[in-house]
């Protein structure tokens, strides 16, 4: 079995925390990783004003993969200006990296709201409204304007609805739903219908339809089985799978994989959730979000076994415990223990 030179950003709050039990069950599955941790974050930010130095990035492309914890100040920091993370380093790396497709897959848990529930949200990733589109005019004044746009490309919505399809013809149902507000953004959402349905033909096992993103907000409340694959802009994806990890369990539970699927580049893995700083070093963060989001790291590295194992150990372990009432450390204890 291969060594992989995996980069490691623990980050804020929980972030370190959930982390160093995702590498510990990683090592529990037989895999060895090569890692090195890079302190960057809020500490990071405060102490030298940087966020993430262009040295740092260039050497981040040299991994096979990037595990993070989460990225954030304390809500209200007056110290590190709203954005500053988010758009420096985590969007930052995903656009540099071109981790066009955030992966996020929703299997309910035990007393979840909808235990019953499985599937994945494919969310454009580099795109849309997070783009950076935009300006003020006038600022200050009282005649002040602010835009921001929405960037939608035919290459960028292809790439996505193409690795949409494709995921969506290896699994049992082979369901895809596209989800955007077609009725109202009549030139993203008619690019993003058209897209989709030009697309389709090379698809021909997967069947699909169209939801608007408010209705969708209902269903994956009221019935989110009905639900395979969905496919959907970086904003509409970013609101729903926050929605989605409520409905399948809490955002504790929640995995992500940022991916470049043409692998020129190391895609990054990180949990859905932030660095919650309220509870970090309480030990009360649940470990697995960052755990399941290694577990999606092992399968793009290849190691489609060990990645197997751990999702069935975490798996087990919720099914066993349904109410964790053990620490950080513990809860990634009898997940290892599994393995
Ligand atoms: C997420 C987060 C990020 C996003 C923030 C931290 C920039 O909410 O990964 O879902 O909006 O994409
Ligand atoms: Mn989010």
């Amino acid at each position: 079995m291969s060594s992989y030179k995996v980069g490691v950003i623990g980050g804020d709050g929980i972030g370190p925390e959930v982390t160093a039990q995702a590498l510990k069950v990683v090592g529990a599955a037989g895999v060895t990783l090569d890692t090195t941790d890079y302190d960057l974050g809020a500490d990071r930010y405060i102490r030298t004003g940087e966020v993430l130095p262009d040295s740092v990035l260039e050497e981040l492309r040299g991994y096979d993969a990037i595990l993070m914890g989460a990225i954030g100040a304390p809500v209200g920091s007056t110290v590190v200006p709203p954005g500053t993370l988010e758009r420096g380093m985590l969007l930052r790396l995903r656009f540099a990296l071109d981790l066009y497709i955030n992966l996020r897959p929703f299997t309910g848990v035990p007393g979840a709201p909808r235990p019953d529930c499985d599937f994945v949200v494919i969310r454009e990733n580099t795109e849309g409204t997070y783009a950076g589109e935009g300006g003020f005019l006038r600022k200050g004044t009282p005649f002040e304007v602010a835009t921001q746009g929405s960037v939608n490309t035919r290459h960028g919505v292809e790439r996505c609805a193409r690795f949409a399809f494709a995921l969506a013809a290896t699994r049992e149902r082979r369901h895809l739903t596209l989800v955007h507000k077609t009725n109202v953004l009549t030139f993203a959402g008619d690019l993003w219908q058209r897209t989709v349905d030009e697309v389709a033909p090379d698809y021909p096992g997967v069947t699909r339809d169209y939801n608007h993103v408010d209705a969708t907000c209902i269903y994956l409340v009221e019935d989110p089985t009905r639900y395979d694959v969905i496919v959907t802009d970086n904003l509409f994806g970013d609101i729903i799978t926050d929605l989605a990890g409520a409905v399948a369990g809490g955002i504790g539970y929640a995995a992500s994989a940022n991916l470049n699927p043409d692998r020129t580049g190391p895609s990054m893995f990180e949990p859905v959730h932030g660095a919650a700083n309220d509870i970090a070093g309480t030990g009360k963060a649940n470990p697995a979000a960052a755990i399941r989001s290694a577990a999606l790291m092992l399968d793009f590295l290849g190691e489609e076994k060990a990645a197997a194992a751990v999702t069935a150990a975490v798996t087990d372990f919720i099914h066993s415990t349904p109410e964790p009432t053990l620490s950080t450390a513990e809860i990634g204890d009898a997940i290892a223990e599994r393995l």
